[in-house]
């Protein structure tokens, strides 16, 4: 029985559950009429029957992925990777394509950047997000989509900062496992990525001038090719892993992408310590593993340890390579087994048999409502740093804007395979001159002579000078300037010369990730709108006039300098010690990020979690309860301001250090964001389980609480407690 009508299939499965024939359950797909297509049989079970069918030559050609694109169509416009089925047994094609800011095949809707996405500390919007990429990538033909980035921004010159969510493994958690939950709601499958230690790209001989030339970059130093990740496994378990975690036991993402670079000494794709034994034995992980594109570097390393499937080019899994390490008895047949069943079981559980395939007809993606989602994300992931004198939202008064800086014209994605083009732009100056309206004059000048600027500037009631950072896969930034690289301008010179000229300057800062605000005391408001995606101008425009409150709060630290970098420490640390840096030492240990600076006592110019409102909020009345193994937090948030506006608060515990064991002065357990109306409060509530209280004993190899006084706090950021209270936890006594 071919593909039946659905008629027929609801027939046919309302019967048979009846009892009344015995037909065997199929769906209106295209797997065939074969014995595995009986839907009532298990994904494993259905994976055996067919599996027993392949022939060894199929099988073995269902390891390695068979083109880059899909001929005829233009190299921009194609799938990242193909992997041809077996069509005498219907097994169909599968279609990947990146990535983590939606499809980079052709055009798309423009999604912000993931670590806009992060600052708004919504798990809500994440899932919105993930729906967004990944339907976009299903009606560009895909079955999967190269997302989401869950490595943690340990240094945040790391060229893909852009794409993560931060440097907290918390927050990366939630949004990661709601933005799988998201994407794989459309049929597509997700890829968390990139597991595991993939924390930087390298540096660049030039500093980081030739990244943003070549999309893969030029890395020298440190280059996460051959770079070994030296990682000790507390930190593994507490910082780098649990969101990978989370993703295969909470969401239960259908595939993960295996990093270039070794963790501890041995290269991420044939791993087995992290692809068998954490991966599978540990959380259960039934999909299967994609290696990123040529990390693998050894045929039967690959087979014996681990990894499933290795995309085109393949280098390891070439069909000849495969059978000469068969022959030599390097790779058994049922090792081979092993990993088709796992695509196989996959693609039976996620419905990829079950269903028609996906076709490739983007004019079908739904401009409107994907715009809206990503004009959301804008807005609730702008993040407003300073706002003296109350300048922003711009009152009504104001007659005039001066709009400083090319970039406000333009659209920016980062670099690489989190790279996109967007259906259409919608600039921050459109955005600003269409809410500004025809009673309020704005002037533009693209900032190429700063004197020229600052007199455009103080001609005008306000100028709004708009700057950008520029981060890319595959070579880290040079330095944290906002002259790394040189290209965009000496652009700290031009928000100093329109200050200078206009003391009601606002500061828009594009940015992937960090840049340094030398000059973030001399301008009246600083703005951090992230790269903002396509739809960034209408929502910085409603962000700066008041149409919506920022939404915005930091999911990176901001350093004062360079040096207060917890990896600013050493060049072992980074990009690596010996000579081409390759050995890389995570000893800064859990401390990454807001714990690093807490630890140091450093003051950053702007701590993780922190972002203004345009009203004011007061939290009240703390409740710590223990419940069973965990705790329940609760807390009272009141918009005490004039204007309805987000407040996020922030559970951070201080779990008590125990002999060997430093613990973080604070470290994120909940978060939560409220809209709230003048006057109105609500009582927030975090629920906190065991393992929230717990740390990594590497001592027995599992998650203990270790006895004590934990501290609480419920705050506006990651160093404003608002709210202090203690938690007996592990037996301890405050
Ligand atoms: C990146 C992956 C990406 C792949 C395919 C690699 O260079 O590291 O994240 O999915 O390319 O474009």
């Amino acid at each position: 029985m071919r593909a039946a009508g659905s008629a027929v299939l609801s027939l046919v499965l309302g019967l048979s559950v009846l009892g009344a024939v015995q037909v065997p359950a199929q769906a209106a797909g295209r797997c065939g009429d074969h014995p595995w297509c009986d839907t009532s049989l298990s994904p494993d079970r259905r994976a055996d029957l067919l599996l027993a069918e392949l022939t060894l030559d199929e099988k073995v050609g269902l390891l390695g992925g068979d083109s880059l694109r899909d001929t005829g169509k233009p190299s921009d416009q194609t799938h990242t990777g193909i992997q041809d089925g077996v069509p005498r047994l219907d097994v169909p094609t599968i279609n990947y394509s990146d990535g983590p800011v939606g499809p980079r095949q052709g055009r798309s809707i423009g999604l912000p950047a993931p670590i806009a996405l992060a600052a708004g500390f919504d798990p809500a919007l994440a899932a919105r997000f993930g729906t967004v990429a990944a339907s976009e990538a299903k009606l560009k033909g895909n079955d999967v989509v190269y997302a989401p980035t869950v490595d943690i921004v340990r240094t945040p010159r790391a060229g893909r900062t852009f794409e993560t969510f931060g440097e907290d493994t918390y927050l990366t958690t939630r949004l990661g496992v709601s933005w799988i939950q998201g994407a794989q709601s459309t049929g597509v499958i997700a890829n968390v990525k990139h597991f595991v230690g993939n924390n930087q790209e390298g540096e660049e001989p030039t500093g980081g001038e030739l990244s943003s030339l070549s999309p893969l970059g030029i890395p020298f130093r440190g280059a996460r090719y051959l770079q070994d990740a030296i990682i000790d496994e507390r930190t593994l378990r507490e910082t780098y892993l649990p969101q990978f975690e989370a993703a295969v036991k909470e969401a239960k993402v259908g595939t993960v992408m295996c990093a270039y670079n070794r963790v501890n000494s041995e290269f991420a794709c044939q791993n087995r310590t992290l692809l068998e034994d954490v991966l599978r034995k540990d959380w259960g992980f039934q999909g299967y593993t994609i290696g990123d594109y040529l990390a693998l570097h050894s045929t039967a390393g690959g087979l014996n340890n681990g990894l499933d499937f290795e995309p085109w080019p393949p280098i390891g899994y070439q069909p000849a390579l495969i059978r000469t390490a068969l022959a030599l008895g390097r790779v058994s047949e049922r090792t081979i087994d092993l990993h088709v069943h796992r695509m196989l079981r996959t693609w039976f559980a996620y419905g990829v048999f079950d269903r028609a395939a996906f076709r490739d007809d983007d004019s079908r993606i739904d401009r409107v409502a994907d715009g809206a989602v990503a004009q959301r994300v804008a807005e609730q992931g702008a993040t407003l740093l300073r706002n003296q004198g109350g300048v922003l939202p711009l009152s009504s008064s104001v007659r005039s804007i001066a709009v400083i800086g090319r970039s406000s014209t333009e659209f920016i994605a980062g670099g690489g395979s989190g790279s996109v083009e967007a259906f259409e732009v919608h600039s921050i100056l459109d955005g600003i001159r269409q809410r500004a309206g025809s009673g309020v004059k704005v002037t533009y000048d693209d900032g190429s002579d700063p004197a020229r600027a600052a007199a455009v500037a103080r001609a005008a009631d306000v100028a709004v000078v708009v700057v950008r950072d520029q981060y890319g896969e595959g070579a880290d930034r040079g330095c944290l300037s906002l002259q790394c690289p040189r290209r965009h301008g000496d652009q700290d010179a031009l928000v100093e010369a329109v200050a200078a000229g206009q003391p009601r300057t606002v500061a828009l800062v594009q940015s992937g990730g960090v840049s340094l605000l030398p000059w973030r005391d001399k301008v009246a408001a600083v703005l951090q709108v992230w790269y903002p995606g396509a739809y960034g101008g209408p929502a910085v425009a409603r962000v700066l006039f008041g149409d919506v409150d920022p939404g915005g709060r930091l999911p990176v630290t901001i350093p004062d300098a360079e040096s207060q970098l917890p990896t600013a420490v050493s060049p072992a640390r980074y990009p690596g010690a010996g000579p081409l840096g390759l050995r890389t030492q995570y000893d800064e240990g859990i401390f990454v990020g807001y714990r690093w600076y807490d630890r140091q006592g450093l003051r950053p110019a702007y701590p993780f979690g922190f972002g203004l409102s345009y009203t004011t909020f007061r939290m009240s009345g703390l409740s710590v309860e223990r419940r069973d193994t965990g705790a329940t937090v609760s807390a009272t948030v009141t918009n005490t301001g004039s204007r309805t506006g987000y407040a996020v608060p922030q559970l951070y515990l201080g779990l008590p250090s125990q002999r060997g064991v430093e613990q973080p002065r604070s470290a994120l357990k909940g978060f939560r964001k409220v809209q709230l109306a003048p006057g109105a409060s609500t009582r927030v509530t975090f629920s906190l389980d065991e393992r929230a209280l717990s740390y990594w004993d590497a001592t027995s190899d599992r998650w203990r609480v270790g006895p004590g006084c934990a501290s609480v706090t419920v705050g506006s950021s990651s160093r404003s407690a608002e709210l202090r209270g203690t938690l007996p936890v592990g037996g301890g006594r405050c």
